[in-house]
Order: structure tokens, then C-alpha cells, then sequence
């Protein structure tokens, strides 16, 4: 694979117990997945896209946003770097089309796709990373169609600091290293690379971590 992501080895370790912490059992990450079901279900709800529609899926994990997919009535196509996270999200979906691949290799002869969706995944890739992701999902939509990403994004700077060190007071160790070893965005530098990239796109905060996307192609139709 080209562009080998970096955190495969903690997502193969995490794959076995990442529905306990979801479900509020890692009590450093309680706030991050706080309403993790109502999040999974706000994205499935603002893509919106008619029955039957494609819609690609970036880590996948353990196939939870998957799920909601596929009873959405879309066909559902998954790509997971973990092999074993994809191994989890086969036991409890084996019907789901699963590939190994990532946000900036996308596995060869997959069609054009109606939906690109993602949660708590984009934050994997740098800045610069995320502006070439989504100059190529611009390029994979088909005419109308939606990218809707749920994931940790900061109003500011200012508010990155302030809950790192929040993070750090409370002696959540691992959270604190977590956001500041990953890529969590700014809200501003994120608008400007759905911009740069052809699109439109919509913030909500919701919940103290989690901030929704959806984007479009500029000139398309906002439902
Ligand atoms: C925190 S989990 C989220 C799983 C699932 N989407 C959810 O909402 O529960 C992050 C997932 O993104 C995957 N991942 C890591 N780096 C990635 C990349 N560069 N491209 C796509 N997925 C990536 C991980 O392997 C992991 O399965």
C-alpha cells in the first residue's frame, strides 16, 4: 500500500476492545464518544442520499457506522487499513465489502461513488494529507453527491491548547498524548481545505470533541 498509515499497530491492539470504550468503558475517552450512537446515526441522517445509493466508508473499524449503512439501504463500500479491525467488522457484518486500503489509497476499479463517510478517522491524516484526501474524494463523487465526516475538530487553537492541558490536569495520560500526537484540526484550516478542494461544507459541534461535515461540490444542491 502506498502511503502506509501510521497507527495501524495501535488500531490492530485497540480492535478487540474499541466497542467496550465507545460505549463509555475507557473513562479517558468518556467525552469523546459521549452519544456516540446519536453521532453514527446524525451522519447516516445528513447523508440523506436515495436507497441504493454508493457510498464509501473510511475506517471502518468495527463496522458500527457500517451497520447503519447498510439498513440504511446503500450499498456500502468499507476500506480499513487494521487487519484487525477489519477482521472484527467481518464477524459482526460478513456480508459488508471490505477492503484493505486508506484515505489516500483507495484500492483500484472501485466505481464513482454518491457518498464518502467517515468517523473519528480523518484526524489520521496530517494537514497537507487532508487536503489531498479531499481533492481526490472531490474527484470520486458523482454529481450531487455528499461527503459527511463526524470526528474531533477544535473551534481554535487557543481551545486545542486548553484541552490538551485539561486533559493532562486530569491525568488522562493517554488522551493527552493522543491529541497531541495526531492531526486534530482547527475549524478555519479545515473549512479552507473543503474549499480549496472544490467543495462547500457545513460545521455543527456536537458533542465537546466531536464536530459533523457535510460537503458538496460548489454549485450543488444542499438538501
Ligand atoms: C477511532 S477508529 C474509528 C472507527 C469507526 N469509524 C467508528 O466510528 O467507530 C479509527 C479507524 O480509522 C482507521 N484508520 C487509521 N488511519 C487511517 C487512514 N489513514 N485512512 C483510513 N482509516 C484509517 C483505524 O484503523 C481505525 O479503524
Amino acid at each position: 500500500m502506498t502511503n502506509e498509515p501510521r497507527f495501524n499497530d495501535l488500531f490492530d491492539q485497540w480492535a478487540e476492545d474499541y466497542d467496550h470504550a465507545v460505549s463509555g468503558g475507557h473513562p479517558e475517552y468518556i467525552e469523546v464518544f459521549e452519544g456516540y450512537a446519536d453521532i453514527l446515526k446524525t451522519v447516516v441522517e445528513s447523508l440523506s442520499l436515495p436507497k441504493g445509493s454508493v457510498v464509501m466508508e473510511f475506517g471502518v473499524g468495527t463496522g458500527n457506522l457500517s451497520r447503519l449503512l447498510l439498513a440504511a439501504g446503500y450499498r456500502v463500500i468499507g476500506i480499513e487499513p487494521s487487519a484487525a479491525m477489519r477482521e472484527k467488522a467481518k464477524s459482526k457484518l460478513p456480508d459488508l465489502e471490505l477492503y484493505e486500503g486508506h484515505f489516500l489509497h483507495v484500492p483500484d476499479g472501485l466505481p464513482p461513488v454518491d457518498g464518502i463517510v467517515s468517523t473519528y478517522a480523518f484526524h489520521h491524516l496530517t494537514d497537507d494529507e487532508k487536503d489531498r484526501a479531499l481533492r481526490d474524494f472531490a474527484r470520486r463523487l458523482r454529481p450531487g453527491g455528499r461527503i459527511v465526516f463526524a470526528d474531533t475538530v477544535f473551534r481554535d487553537e487557543a481551545t486545542k491548547r486548553a484541552m490538551q492541558q485539561e486533559a493532562e490536569e486530569r491525568g488522562f495520560h493517554e488522551l493527552a498524548l493522543d491529541l497531541k500526537r495526531e492531526y486534530y484540526p482547527v475549524v478555519e484550516r479545515l473549512e479552507s481545505a473543503f474549499r480549496q478542494a472544490g467543495l462547500t461544507v457545513c460545521l455543527k459541534q456536537l458533542n465537546r470533541y466531536v464536530w459533523l461535515m457535510v460537503a458538496e461540490q460548489r454549485g450543488g444542491n444542499p438538501g
